[in-house]
């Protein structure tokens, strides 16, 4: 597998940059750029020659630039390959070791390591509607594995009125997204296999596929949300197996990818034989009343979807599902047998009932999660107007960019504040993304602005003193 990126395109990721002397900014600017996992470790930089076009600079500048970035460990000259973004040891992460265990934090402690809503009113009215249903379950040994057929109609219902006819037949119940990713990925992953996955991307997600055997590759999720380039090209360079993707209201960055956009990444994957494994957790949360693009599935027969009512309703049901392409349900079945039997009727129960009578729970759903991005971003233009946060038209969360590549040395300053926090590197495939932190603002507004304003006093520090004492944070689950 070789991949590269074009001097262009590098161009176009560089922008402006400092001249003053000019090979110390190129050097700046493509260390940035390999540190947030824009250009990914692994990937081939252009010749010196190519981008001496590219940039109109002289050669000596890129030669000194690359020669600067060979000496600080970002950049390796394979035999054969050329020059080869790379991230030093000490910027990297293992995969996983975000993933610990759930803690109970002391009183007073705002948990934003978790993009996870409370539990909204009338919940418990659903669950006492489930109660009076389960008699009719009740006669046989409980096991469901492909699901109630009344979740499944209502799964079906839902794709249908997204613009996506689904058979029931085509809807198995599983215990939440990750766990449909899961059952996906060992469906269609064998050790050795490419995966392609955006960077940055859930967490958990990245987790799975690695268990799987498969080689991840990142592709870095474009500011602009229609633009597809990266995707596309690193799609045809690397012919994966299979792409993980979050098209609505990506986690972490927010980014919706319009329907134009779904229709180009599905061309580039249909031409490689690649498997879109394409995670739908947020597709129920636009924030803007905005009409949702049609699901990625219209674009690609052979996706496999996968859905929760985690995000829109709440996390403790468990419930989610895959919908399934007629020729993998077989193969998607076995896989699901492999893992587990069936999720909980009364659950399932509960879950059907939100999906076809939750539009008011949804409709408070989104109010709430809409206040609280609001007051998250005017509170973060206040106590950190350095920050550069994403205002994502729906989901759950801010991506911030922050000024200096230094959200891992943020974490521990952040909990001695009160304030648990993922650093960027936690979302990413391959290393790298220091420079970004995730603000989920699943919580009540007063608490994400007084989180914020006790982030600011952490940042200041982190600022003045980067790099102190190795010190452990709380570990916690990042979801
Ligand atoms: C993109 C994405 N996929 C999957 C999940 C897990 O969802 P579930 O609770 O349905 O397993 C999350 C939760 O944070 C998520 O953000």
């Amino acid at each position: 597998m070789t991949r590269h990126v074009a001097a262009s395109r590098v161009a176009t990721l560089l922008g402006e940059f400092d001249r003053s002397p000019a090979y110390r900014g190129l050097a700046e600017g493509l260390r940035v750029l390999i540190t947030d996992g824009r250009l990914p470790t692994g990937v081939r930089l252009p010749s010196e020659r190519d981008l001496t076009e590219a940039l109109e600079v002289s050669r000596t500048t890129v030669a000194r630039a690359y020669a600067e970035l060979r000496d600080h460990g970002f950049l390796v000259s394979r035999q054969g390959s050329g020059s080869v973004a790379h991230l030093p040891a000490s910027r990297s992460v293992g995969h996983g070791d975000h993933l610990l265990h759930l803690t109970e934090h002391p009183d007073g402690m705002a948990d934003l390591t978790c993009a996870a809503p409370l539990p909204g009113p009338g919940l418990l009215a659903a669950y006492e509607r489930a109660v009076a249903e389960l008699p009719r379950h009740l006669g046989g040994p409980g096991y469901f594995p492909s699901g109630l057929p009344v979740l499944r109609e209502a799964v079906a219902e839902a794709y249908a009125a997204r613009g996506l006819p689904t058979d029931p037949d085509q809807v198995m119940v599983v215990p939440g997204a990750q766990a449909g990713v899961a059952i996906a990925a060992r469906a269609l992953l064998s050790p050795g296999d490419r995966a392609v996955v955006q960077s940055p991307t859930y967490p958990n997600a990245i987790a799975t596929l690695v268990r799987s055997g498969a080689r991840l590759v990142g592709v870095e999720v474009p500011r602009e949300d229609d633009d597809t380039e990266a995707m596309t090209t690193t799609v045809r360079q690397v012919v994966p197996r299979a792409a993980y993707l979050i098209p609505d209201f990506h986690n972490p960055t927010g980014a919706l990818l319009p329907d134009e956009g779904r229709a180009r990444v599905a061309h580039a994957l249909a031409r490689t034989r690649t498997t879109a494994i394409v995670d739908e957790s947020m597709a129920m949360l636009p924030l803007e009343g905005q009409r949702m693009p049609a699901p990625f599935a219209a674009h690609a027969a052979d996706t496999i979807s996968v859905g929760s009512v985690s995000k829109p309703f709440w996390g403790g049901l468990r419930i989610g599902w895959i919908r399934v392409p007629a020729a993998r349900a077989d193969q998607l079945f076995r896989a699901r047998l492999s893992l587990d039997l069936g999720t909980a009727p009364l659950e399932q129960l509960v879950a059907a009932d939100l999906l076809r009578d939750g539009a008011d729970l949804l409709q408070h759903r989104r109010e709430q999660l809409r206040a609280s991005r609001d007051a998250a971003l005017v509170a973060l233009a206040e106590h950190l107007p350095d920050w550069r946060p994403t205002r994502p038209s729906g989901g759950l969360n801010l991506w911030c960019e922050l000024p200096a590549a230094l959200s891992t040395a943020l974490v521990p300053r952040a909990e001695r504040h009160g304030v648990l926090l993922a650093s960027g590197p936690s979302f990413a495939p391959e290393g790298g993304l220091d420079r970004f932190v995730r603000i989920p603002f699943t919580q009540p507004a007063h608490v994400l602005t007084d989180a914020i304003a006790r982030l600011a006093p952490a940042w200041r520090e982190t600022l003045a003193d980067p790099y102190p004492r190795p010190d452990r944070a709380t570990p916690g689950l990042v979801a």
